[in-house]
């Protein structure tokens, strides 16, 4: 599929209308990553929760995966530690990536922000082609993250 910046505002405007204040924080997240999923048929689509010291595995669509990341460690780790976006072209010229899935080729991980600016989530994208996200999809994703922003 050919992501343009109007497959985003399509994709925002879906997720705006999923959205519901009035259930757990967790339902929401679960059906964002469906949502995402499904319209842009990524391999693996999830939330890593940042609980106590170390990122825990939260709502995701796709295979099983790792269940907790260090600070610092593999890409997720990396973002949560820069607090800042990080897109890998091929995951096996990252330094430290976690593989928990072989057929991972790439990947973008956005920090999600709480009201006081510290990293409450990190988002995390996995595509089975090499190269396969750009700055675009970064922002687009990020605009939808703010959905979840808005109930932190
Ligand atoms: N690739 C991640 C680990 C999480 S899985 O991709 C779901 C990383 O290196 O942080």
């Amino acid at each position: 599929m050919t992501r343009t910046p109007k497959t985003y505002d399509d994709l925002y405007a879906e997720a705006k209308g999923l959205i519901d204040i009035e259930v757990p924080l967790f339902t929401n997240l679960a059906n964002l990553t469906a949502l995402i999923k499904l319209r842009c048929q990524w391999f693996w689509v999830g939330f890593y929760e940042v609980i106590n010291n170390e990122l825990v595995l939260s709502a995701f669509q796709g295979p099983p995966a790792c269940v907790k990341i260090s600070y610092g460690k593999g890409v997720c780790g990396k973002s949560w530690e820069l607090k800042e976006s990080i897109i890998v072209d091929n995951v096996n010229e990252f330094e430290g990536h976690i593989a928990c899935n072989e057929a991972s080729k790439a990947e973008i991980v956005i920090p999600v922000f709480d009201k006081a600016q510290r990293v409450k989530f990190i988002f995390d994208i996995d595509h089975t082609n090499y190269g396969e996200f750009k700055l675009q999809d970064e922002v687009g994703l990020k605009k939808c993250l703010t959905l979840i922003e808005e109930l932190l």
